[in-house]
């Protein structure tokens, strides 16, 4: 293998659709994705496999306190390495390539080096980081926040999930609550290979992505709480309606992102009514505001109008509403130096690409607060993801873990 300006090296796509299609099983969903809801059994499973795989290539296997699973190759190389990988959890209705292929393609990348006898002059890992998702348990990148200092080991395990059950609890449950410490250890540069899950790589017909940054995320659950009464019989003018509040924040979270215009995007992914039943004015709401943007400026700007809205709302209906910020992320820019070697690998390689932000949260932006880090994006088709349906031809893994392949090659020397 030439290490500079190459364009023959290549992964084994066969192998790694291989391992794809073997992760996807692991809580397999109609459609073809997978439903592997952080530190549940199918996490676990996920994991065990992961494990097994790191194992089989005769990597150091690591389990940190909050369940993080790296493996570094060679063993015993305690240089920080380059680190790849993204994560194993999935969102509830998951596809087969979201975080999955992050650390399928780390291994590829290993083993494809393996195979060609050749050693790299830094040691190389793989990781897969607890809870990126943020489905079940709040913030989303919990693992890699906490592995970058972001989040203490305390705090985090004591986030409460969707069902009720602490960090904590379900990590131990599941029995990845390892021994390596928190903060981990800053490797030498991480990156992370993502399917882009938005439209823009196939609307301009380019397989790799030079992904720049990602935009800043805001997340919020708001508690409202009214007065149950009867369907029938309580007049409109004496409701205290949190159903009622719900709805009018979900369309005022749409309004507001259409009118501010620019990146700006929102959403209301969970509404929970109680007692949720036909005939009764519900007394209590629980919802979920996620707003995004590039731009700090603006995605302050929405949080405040939000606020602004939710205490006129209350007060006008005679609501109690309780507002917890539960992720708060600022937009993240990657290593300049990294996304033009991406760019470059790319070009080398006769392959289009594009610079572009993500709009999704993933692992890459904790570690860019301690060491260089990027991304590389392939093409989602129909821009479609967090669904079953969510699906890269084989040739673009092919080309973007090639990149990978090359990308690290070059940085490990
Ligand atoms: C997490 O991956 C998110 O972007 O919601
Ligand atoms: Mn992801
Ligand atoms: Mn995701």
């Amino acid at each position: 293998l030439q290490t500079e300006g190459s364009a023959d090296v290549h992964i084994d796509l066969n192998r790694l659709i291989g391992r794809l299609d073997e992760l996807a099983r692991i809580g397999a969903i109609e459609g073809g994705g997978s439903c592997r809801l952080a530190l549940t059994d199918a996490d676990r499973r996920g994991r065990d496999r992961f494990v097994g795989w790191l194992r089989e290539l005769g990597m150091a296997v690591r389990v940190d306190r909050i369940g993080n699973v790296t493996g570094t190759w060679p063993p015993g190389d305690e240089r920080p390495p380059v680190m790849m990988g993204s994560h194993l959890d999935t969102v509830a209705t998951g596809g087969r390539f979201d975080g999955a292929l992050g650390v399928l393609a780390g291994l590829e990348v290993v083993q494809t080096l393996q195979d060609a006898g050749h050693r790299p002059g830094r040691p190389l890992a793989v990781g897969a980081f607890t809870n990126e998702e943020g489905a079940r348990f709040q913030p989303d990148m919990l693992g890699s926040l906490v592995w970058v200092g972001g989040l203490s080991l305390p705090d985090a395990l004591a986030q409460v999930g969707t069902d009720g059950c602490t960090v904590g609890e379900a990590l131990a449950g599941i029995g990845y609550a390892g021994e390596a410490q928190v903060p981990g250890p800053t490797p030498h540069a991480f990156v992370e290979l993502h399917v882009e899950q938005g439209p823009i790589l196939e609307e301009q017909g380019v397989d790799i992505g030079a992904v720049a940054g990602v935009q800043g995320i805001a997340w919020t659950e708001l508690h409202l709480v009214g007065e149950s009464n009867h369907a029938g019989t309580c007049p409109m003018r004496l409701r205290h309606d949190p159903g009622y509040g719900a709805a009018a924040i979900a369309t005022f979270v749409r309004d507001m992102c259409l009118r501010l215009g620019g990146g700006q995007v929102g959403t209301v992914g969970r509404i929970e009514l109680h007692p949720n039943l036909i005939n009764v004015v519900p007394a209590e709401a629980t919802m979920t505001v996620d707003l995004r943007n590039t731009d700090a400026v603006m995605l302050a700007q929405s949080r405040r109008e939000l606020g602004d809205f939710v205490a006129a709302l209350a007060e006008r209906e005679g609501l109690e509403i309780a507002s917890r910020t539960v992720a708060d992320f600022d937009p993240v820019e990657f290593d300049p130096e990294l996304v033009a070697r991406i760019e470059r690998i790319a070009e080398d390689r006769g392959q289009g690409v594009r610079r572009m932000a993500s709009g999704a949260g993933h692992d890459a932006q904790m570690f860019a607060r301690v060491c260089p880090s990027a991304m590389i994006f392939v093409p989602s088709r129909g821009g479609i993801s967090h669904n079953p349906a969510e699906f890269t031809e084989p040739h673009q893994l092919q080309a973007g873990a090639d990149v990978l392949l090359q990308l690290v090659l070059e940085f490990a020397g």
